[in-house]
Parts: structure tokens; sequence; C-alpha cells
């Protein structure tokens, strides 16, 4: 079963009129919707070479930084937090970015209605740990968010997942590793540390360097069973 509430509140501070004003201008002109029809709004994936998505992005600085060094992908961000999501419209508008789409809401929704294999990368950075063992549900990370996330990556396509919070890592490779929809590609406990190539610390990892908190990365890729069957063939022969 996917989670429900997987995120707190949904607004904060409020926000400078600049903020505001870009929430009412930008925002509708880069926002995908997801009805019940499925996907609409500004999902004009074909006209880029790829498509990256971020889940719940915060302040949306490593979104931005994705964006700014691949100009040919579409680089789509889901976050429900809409001081967040203010945020990363500051970085659109400082750095002129033209090639990143926001999903204002709850991912689940955006990965149930966009088309399998659709992503060449999905990143999730510090999700809520949900600390609690009565939240443990609310994790984002369940079986039936793995298997969603392997179907919605492409053939090639690899997952990001980081966090700091050392009992739900081992919570994810927990569940990780009883899926047959995910591979771990970096299997060696040593490269856990390693920060990924492309990187910026977001505001989740700035706060645990302050507090002496370690990060781990976890990188993966479809398993074998969730390729179509065309693939596997071309594959084994
Ligand atoms: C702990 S914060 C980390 C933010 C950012 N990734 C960072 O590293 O600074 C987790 C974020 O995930 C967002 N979030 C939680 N559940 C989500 C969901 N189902 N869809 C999209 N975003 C979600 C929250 O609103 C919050 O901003």
């Amino acid at each position: 079963m996917l989670p429900h509430n997987t995120y707190g509140r949904r607004c904060g501070r409020k926000l400078k009129p600049f903020k505001q004003d870009l929430l009412e201008t930008l925002l509708p002109r880069i926002q995908i919707n997801v009805g019940e029809d499925g996907i609409s709004g500004a999902f004009d994936v074909e006209n880029y070479k790829g498509c990256f998505l971020e889940i719940g992005f915060g302040s949306g600085e490593h979104l931005a930084l994705q964006a700014i060094n691949h100009p040919n992908i579409l680089m789509v961000g889901c976050e429900p937090f809409i001081n967040g999501v203010a945020n990363l419209l500051e970085h659109i508008h400082k750095d002129h970015l033209t090639n990143v789409r926001i999903y204002p809401g709850n991912a689940l929704h955006l990965l149930e209605a966009v088309p399998d294999g659709c992503f060449d990368h999905i990143f999730l950075l510090f999700p809520d740990p949900w600390p609690k063992k009565a939240h443990h549900k609310r994790r984002f990370v369940q079986h039936a968010t793995l298997t969603l996330l392997a179907r919605k990556l492409s053939t090639e396509g690899k997952l990001l997942i980081a966090t700091d919070h050392a009992d739900y890592f081992e919570w994810i490779l927990e569940h990780a590793s009883a899926s047959k929809d995910l591979v771990l590609l970096n299997d060696d406990p040593n490269t856990w540390t390693d920060f990924p190539p492309l990187w910026t610390q977001t505001r989740f990892q700035e706060k645990a360097v302050r507090a002496g908190r370690v990060s781990r990365f976890l990188w993966f890729k479809r398993g074998r069973d969730m390729f179509p069957e065309s693939y596997v063939r071309n594959k084994i022969s």
C-alpha cells in the first residue's frame, strides 16, 4: 500500500511580496497538474532529451543545480510545501531556467499518472524520517513506493535516495533488498558516504552536518523483472 500523509505542513512563514508574485505569475506557466484524466499543464517532455524527477525538493537548490547543468533535460520537481515552491521559483527566475516544471503536491499522485519508464533519474533526498514507530507508515519509502519508483525509471534510469537518519537508512536498505524491482548499484558500504558527482548540500543535509550526522547515498536501477520482455531479450542475445 502506498503511504498517506508523508509530509507535514504545506505553508510556513508569510511569503515576501516578490515570492508571492512569482507564485501568481511564474508558477502557472510551469505547473504540472494531475487530475482524474491524468497529467495536464506544462509536462512537455517530448521537447527534451530526457526527464529527471526530484521528490520533495525542499528549497530547490539541488533541483536548480541539475537544471543548470542539464539544459536539454526536463527537470520535474514535486513539493507540497508552498514556501519551498516559492524558493525554487526564485532560483528559476534568477538563473533564467526554462527547463523546470513543478507539481506543487504529492509526488505519489504524479508518479501514478505519468507513463512507465518516464524518468532517467529520480532523486529522493533526505525524505522525512518519521522517527516514531507509530509514524513509520508515513515514511515515503515503503514496498509499494519502491515498486512504483522502479516502474517509472527508464531502462537505464537511476534512483538516488539520500538520508542522514540511521534508522531510516536501515529501513530503506531492508525494503530495497526485499524488492525484486530495484537493484542496489553501490553495494559496497564504503561508497555509501560518497557524494554524488553533481552535488550541492541541500538545506536538510546542512542541518545534518551541523548536528554531526552522516549522510548516506544509495543508487538503484530497475530490477530485471521490471524490464519489458524485448529489452531483456536484446540484452541476453
Ligand atoms: C526533510 S525535507 C527535505 C527537503 C530537501 N530534499 C532537502 O534535502 O533539503 C522532506 C521534504 O519532502 C517533502 N515531501 C514529503 N512527502 C512528499 C510527497 N509525498 N511528495 C512530495 N514531497 C514530499 C516535504 O514537504 C519536505 O519538504
